[in-house]
């Protein structure tokens, strides 16, 4: 599956991801520098926290409330679509997922 990261500066990154990786796999492995993952992801740094553009969010699983109880207390600007990418295992089904990327914190 292909997928898009929109950086912080607005530019834009497609790479082809293999079905089975997870987003922030995928976003570390391509040289996404704001994902830094420093967990590895065990969904518990929040340092992989990815924004799901609004055409994808109905298709994107939700997360699940150990996901969004780290979200909550680990991000500032949480916002309904916000993601941590660990979570998220890439496959056909999200070929062209386009995911927005914050400005890192750390
Ligand atoms: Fe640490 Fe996703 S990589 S929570």
């Amino acid at each position: 599956p292909n997928v898009t990261f929109i950086l912080p500066d607005e530019s834009e990154v497609t790479v082809e991801a293999l079905a089975g990786d997870s987003l922030m796999q995928t976003a570390v492995d391509n040289g996404i520098e704001e994902i830094t993952a420093d967990c590895g992801g065990c969904c518990s740094c929040a340092t992989c926290h990815c924004f799901i553009t609004p055409a994808w969010q109905g298709k994107v699983s939700p997360a699940d409330d150990m996901e969004q109880a780290l979200l909550e207390t680990a991000i500032e600007d949480v916002q309904p679509n916000s993601r941590l990418s660990c979570q998220i295992t890439l496959d056909d089904s999200l070929d062209g997922l386009v995911v927005k990327v914050p400005q890192s914190d750390w």
